[in-house]
C-alpha cells in the first residue's frame, strides 16, 4: 500500500479555500532553555514578572534553574505556585486576583496545560477584567472577542502533551455547571514557547502516558481532518477560520508526530528511557504546531463530557490531584471508536496513520483502515496502562446518548471532522469506546 497523495486529499474544491494560513509561534527548543528565560524576558521588557507554577512542578530541580535565570538577569518575581490542575473558573478567580494585587508587567508560566492556561487566563482576565464567561464561546458563554493585546508570556512547558505553550486557548472548567470550555483568541498565544525536554525527567510515569496519548490523538486528528479545501472560500481574509482543517503544513508536523509517538511513546512510560521522553516532547511540540493550525476533532469533542462528568477517577500518576480522568486519558478513550467511525471517508490518511504509528499495514486495503489503526492504538493504550474504555472509568452505555448531546455543543472541533457528525453517530461512537479488550 502506497503513502496517500496529498494532491488527492486536497483537490480544489468549487468555491472551496485555495488558501490556508500558518501562524507560527515564536518558540526555543532545547535541554538548557529554561536557564535563558531570564534574558528572554528582559530582552521582552519585563521588569517584574508573575512567575506560576503548581505545588508539584515548584519541588523540582526545572524551577529552581527558571527561578535562578530569573534572579540573575534582575527581574523581580511575585509568585504563584496555586494552580489547581486541570482548572476551573475559581481556580481562575484566584490567579487572577493574584495577578492584579502583584501589578506585574508580564508573566512566566512553567507546567502543563494546567499552568499555561492559568497564567494566560490571569494575564487575560487583569488586563482586560470582565465576568470569566465573557469571552467563552457562544452559545456557552457571552462571546465577546478578547478587545486587544495581552501581557508579554513566556510559557515553559512541563509535559509531553497539549502544546498549549503554543496555542491561543484556555481550557477550563465550569464548576457549578459541569461543562469543560474554552476561550480562543489569537491574542492569547504566548509571546515565546519554551520547550526544555529536561523538564519531563520528573514526570511520573502515569503523566507520560495521558500527556503522549494526547499528543497522538492530536496528531492523528489533525492528519485526518477535513481538507481546508473542503472549507468555503471566505468573502474577507479575517473571516478564514484560525482552525482550517488539514493543510500541507499540519501533515509535516501531524505526520512526524505520529512517528515520533509511535516508537517513543511506550519507552518513555514503561522504561523511563530519557532519550524517549525528550523525542515525545519534540513530538508534543510538533503536534501543538500542526493543530493549532488544522484543528483537532470528535475525539476532543467527546473528551468533554468525560472529563466533566466524572470526578471519582484517579489515573496512575495524579495520585496528588482531586480526582478527575486527566485530558490525555478523555482524549484516547475515545479515540479508536471515533476513527473506527471516520475512517470510510479518508481511508487512506487512517492506514497511512496506523503505519506512522508502528501498525502492519501490508495487505490491508481500504476496508481495513479504520480497524488496523484503531487496533494499534488499542495496543499502545493497553501496554501503558490506559484504562480499558469508558467502561473501565465508570460510565454506563445507558448515558452515551446524554454525553452525545453535550459532546454536539462542541461545533468547533467537530467542524473540522472529515465527515458530518449527528449526535446520533456520537452515542454510537460512546458506546463503541466502552470496552477495547
Ligand atoms: N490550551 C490548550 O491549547 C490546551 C490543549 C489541550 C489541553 N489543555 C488543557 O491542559 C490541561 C492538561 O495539561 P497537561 O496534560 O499538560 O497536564 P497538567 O498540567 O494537568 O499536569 C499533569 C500532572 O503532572 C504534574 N506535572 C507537570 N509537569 C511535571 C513535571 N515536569 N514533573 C513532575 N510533575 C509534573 C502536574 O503537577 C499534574 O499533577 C487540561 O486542563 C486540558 O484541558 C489545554
Ligand atoms: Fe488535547
Amino acid at each position: 500500500m502506497q503513502s496517500p497523495d496529498p494532491r488527492t486529499y486536497f483537490s480544489p474544491v468549487d468555491g472551496g479555500d485555495t488558501v490556508y494560513t500558518v501562524a507560527a509561534a515564536s518558540m526555543k527548543f532545547g535541554a538548557g532553555a529554561l536557564a535563558e528565560v531570564g534574558g528572554d524576558a528582559a530582552g521582552l521588557g519585563m521588569k517584574r514578572v508573575a512567575l506560576f507554577t503548581d505545588a508539584n512542578v515548584a519541588a523540582t530541580p526545572s524551577a529552581a534553574i527558571l527561578r535562578d535565570s530569573l534572579d540573575r538577569a534582575g527581574l523581580e518575581v511575585a509568585f504563584f505556585d496555586g494552580c489547581h490542575v486541570e482548572p476551573t473558573d475559581t481556580s481562575f478567580e484566584e490567579a487572577t486576583k493574584f495577578a492584579l494585587d502583584a501589578k506585574v508587567d508580564g508573566y512566566v508560566s512553567l507546567g502543563g496545560g494546567t499552568v499555561m492556561d492559568t497564567a494566560k487566563a490571569a494575564n487575560l482576565f487583569a488586563t482586560h477584567p470582565a465576568g470569566v464567561m465573557d469571552y467563552v464561546n457562544a452559545p456557552i458563554g457571552a462571546g465577546k472577542p478578547v478587545p486587544g493585546p495581552v501581557k508579554p508570556h513566556i510559557a515553559c512547558s512541563t509535559t509531553c502533551g497539549t502544546g498549549a505553550e503554543t496555542t491561543g486557548i484556555i481550557v477550563f472548567d465550569i464548576t457549578q455547571a459541569g461543562v469543560k470550555t474554552g476561550i480562543a483568541s489569537n491574542l492569547l498565544k504566548p509571546t515565546m514557547a519554551v520547550v526544555d525536554p529536561t523538564t519531563t525527567h520528573t514526570l511520573p510515569a502515569g503523566v507520560v502516558a495521558s500527556t503522549g496519548f494526547d499528543v497522538l490523538t492530536h496528531a492523528i486528528e489533525s492528519y485526518t481532518a477535513r481538507p481546508f479545501t473542503s472549507r468555503e472560500r471566505p468573502g474577507h481574509p479575517s473571516q478564514r477560520p484560525p482552525y482550517q482543517g488539514a493543510t500541507p503544513y499540519s501533515d509535516i508536523g501531524s505526520l512526524a508526530a505520529i512517528r515520533i509517538g509511535g516508537r517513543y511513546l511506550l519507552p518513555a512510560v514503561l522504561d523511563d528511557d530519557i532519550e524517549a521522553r525528550h523525542q515525545l516532547m519534540f513530538a508534543a511540540t510538533l503536534a501543538g504546531l500542526a493543530f493549532g493550525s488544522a484543528g483537532v476533532h470528535i475525539p476532543h469533542a467527546m473528551s468533554y463530557p468525560v472529563s466533566t462528568l466524572n470526578h471519582t477517577y484517579v489515573a496512575p500518576g495524579y495520585e496528588k490531584a482531586d480526582p478527575m480522568v486527566p485530558h490525555g486519558v478523555a482524549v484516547v478513550i475515545n479515540a479508536p471508536a471515533a476513527f473506527r467511525f471516520t475512517a470510510p471517508v479518508a481511508p487512506e490518511r487512517h492506514l497511512e496513520a496506523a503505519r506512522a504509528l508502528g501498525a502492519d499495514v501490508d495487505g490491508s486495503g481500504a476496508n481495513d483502515a479504520g480497524a488496523v489503526l484503531a487496533g494499534r492504538l488499542i495496543e499502545m493504550m493497553r501496554a501503558a496502562g490506559i484504562a480499558n474504555g469508558l467502561g473501565a472509568l465508570g460510565f454506563e452505555e445507558s448515558q452515551a446518548p446524554a454525553m452525545a448531546e453535550s459532546a454536539f455543543c462542541q461545533q468547533r472541533p467537530l467542524a473540522q471532522a472529515p465527515l458530518p457528525v449527528t449526535t446520533d453517530d456520537l452515542a454510537a461512537i460512546y458506546r463503541d469506546a466502552m470496552h477495547y479488550w
